[in-house]
């Protein structure tokens, strides 16, 4: 087993295409690290770094203590799954799994041993002499997990091993994974688009967009504290509400203000912020932190009005989407109720429920700090906000 440390890793592909910025990352030995976000942003291209696939253009990559940049990819100790399984079709699974052990030289009572122990762990003793065409997609992918484990590599590597399969048997192959992990211990980095897998198997989640880290911590952290307006509305689904407005002071408090809305904020942390009234700023609530009420029921501070436009039931709960009087969207999930298409509710959001986020204007697209930091967060990390608007 080992750690495995990236710093400053770049790539920049012919035509100047930057897939992967200045990347520092530390992996602990054992740990199940996720690497998450939209396609494009540069995920498989940082695994197929550390695999040895691809060259890095600049920085250091270190597995366990050894730097590997210049190593050959067979001499890394490292074990790949793809999402198209990558199995040699003319072999059976148990040649199959057998092959990186014989290209080692490894004494076959040995590899007879290792692929005995790897199929009893996945369970497919009962498939060993077949070939991959009279498998299913999930035993394929289960053959190519065994093949991976066989080795007993320091460092597994997945690239989103589950977008071939249904949605069934990606829920069974994630727990599979997962459970697999446990008992082997092994360090993972595991790629995915998909932010369930993300927030299910992840001891840490490493959100990436454009090339950059918006932010490496516990699945939680991401969801409840995320570091930016990029991360707020990745994660999430349905996603995050955002209005646009500015703060206000009213009677000496600190409030939210946009078209639609006045909404008092929890004062407390935001002591930083008092005299930034009319800085510019967007508000985030997730779906199921709003409460609707009747229009009767609405509270000064708390409520803003909406007209609803759709209902989605989903069983036990439903997405409601809500349009404002400006004509912003939001949408809402709560517990599932009757409750007609056109109809004026009063849309409740506690101060608690509320980020603050810059707005997006601020850097350019070049940098990290494109999208809106959240300033909730930046304070409590206890990082200085430049003033925008100092009242005198
Ligand atoms: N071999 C390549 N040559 C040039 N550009 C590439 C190559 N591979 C990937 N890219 C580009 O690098 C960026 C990151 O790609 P990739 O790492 O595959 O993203 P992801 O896995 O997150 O979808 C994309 O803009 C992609 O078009
Ligand atoms: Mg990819």
């Amino acid at each position: 087993m080992a750690s495995v440390s990236l710093q400053g890793i770049s790539k920049i592909y012919p035509g100047e295409v930057h897939a992967v910025r200045d990347l520092d990352l530390e992996i602990r030995d054992g740990e199940f690290l996720v690497l998450v976000g939209p396609s494009g942003c540069g995920k498989s291209t940082t695994l197929r770094m550390i695999a040895g696939l691809e060259n890095i253009t600049e920085g250091t990559l270190k597995i366990g203590d050894r730097v590997v940049n210049d190593i050959h990819p067979r001499d890394r100790d490292i074990a790949m799954v793809f999402q198209n399984y990558a199995l040699y079709p003319h072999m059976t699974v148990r040649d199959n799994m057998a092959f990186a052990l014989k290209m080692r030289k490894v004494p076959k009572a040995q590899i007879e041993e290792q692929v005995r122990w790897a199929a009893e762990m996945l369970g497919l003793e009962p498939l060993l002499g077949r070939k991959p065409k009279a498998l299913s997609g999930g035993q394929r992918q289960r053959v190519a997990l065994g093949r991976a484990i066989v080795r007993k590599p320091a460092v597994f590597l997945f690239d989103e091993p589950l977008s071939n399969l249904d949605a069934k048997l990606r829920v069974e192959t994630r727990a599979e994974i997962k459970r697999l992990h446990r008992e082997l211990k092994t360090t993972t980095i595991y790629v995915t688009h998909d932010q369930e897998e993300a927030m299910t198997l992840g001891d840490r989640v490493v959100v990436m967009c454009d090339g950059w880290v918006r932010q490496a911590d516990s699945p939680l952290n991401t969801y409840r504290k995320p570091a930016d307006r990029f991360v707020a509305g990745f994660l999430g689904m349905p996603p995050m509400n955002f209005l646009e407005g500015y703060l206000e002071t009213v009677d000496g408090k600190l409030g939210f203000a946009s078209r639609d809305a006045r909404l008092r904020l929890d004062e407390a942390p935001l002591d930083w912020l008092r005299g930034e009234s009319r800085r510019p700023i967007v508000a985030g609530f997730r779906p199921e932190c709003l409460e609707l009420l009747d229009p009767a029921e609405g509270i000064e501070g708390q409520t803003l009005e909406a007209t609803v436009q759709i209902t989605e039931p989903l069983g036990s709960t439903m997405d409601v989407y809500l349009q404002t009087a400006s004509g912003i969207r939001l949408v809402c999930r709560t517990a599932a109720s009757p409750l007609e298409a056109g109809k004026a509710v009063a849309v409740q959001v506690l101060p608690e429920n509320i980020h603050l986020f810059d707005p997006n204007e601020q850097g350019d697209s070049k940098s990290p700090t494109y999208y809106g930091r959240n300033l909730r967060v930046l304070e409590s990390r206890g990082i200085a906000i430049p003033r925008l608007c100092t009242e005198s």
